[in-house]
């Protein structure tokens, strides 16, 4: 499978974003760096709550469609509501620690902040799942980390 043909979700998991109290940015900003990535993808975007079963199912949902990548932005932290990590590795068969640890490796570099992103990648089915961090800095710099990677990965999943 080359850029031309994959199929791209962006998930956007947050209280204050899915009820409209906050504008979200992170989601379209991803969008805009996907489409410019991999011009040829069909995109798409959806925000949900911090709600362990919602996330689930909309993962289970882009898996069962054969998606080909996922990637959450949000719900990584240590408050009581991030829980998409924890949802994440409740639908993955085949945890991909290379691509967390690769971002985890490199955002350090940029803040010590990074720490306190909790993010798990993985593969469930034909579909690879990549959690980002909620700012849409950390989101953005992330996908920039691993984004040589994605094409690739799809290959060998397919
Ligand atoms: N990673 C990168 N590359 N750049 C960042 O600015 N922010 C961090 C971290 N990861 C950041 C980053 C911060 S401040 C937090 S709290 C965690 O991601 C978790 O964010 P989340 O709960 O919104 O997912």
């Amino acid at each position: 499978i080359s850029s031309i043909n994959m199929s791209i979700r962006v998930l956007v998991v947050s209280d204050t974003r899915s009820s409209g109290d906050a504008k979200d940015t992170a989601g379209p900003k991803l969008m805009e760096k996907l489409h410019v990535l991999f011009p040829y993808a069909e995109v798409a975007c959806n925000t949900i709550p911090d709600d362990k079963a919602e996330i689930k199912s909309y993962l289970q949902k882009y898996a069962k469609q054969d998606i080909d990548v996922v990637f959450t932005t949000g719900g990584t932290g240590f408050s009581p509501r991030d829980v998409t990590p924890e949802a994440t590795r409740e639908v993955i068969e085949k945890e991909a620690p290379g691509l967390a640890t690769a971002m985890m490796f490199r955002s350090l570099a940029k803040t010590e902040m990074a720490m306190l992103s909790r993010a798990v990648c993985g593969v469930a089915s034909k579909t690879l799942i990549v959690n980002l961090p909620g700012s849409p800095k950390g989101a953005l710099e992330c996908l920039d980390f691993i984004k040589e990677a994605i094409p690739h990965a799809v290959n060998c999943i397919n």
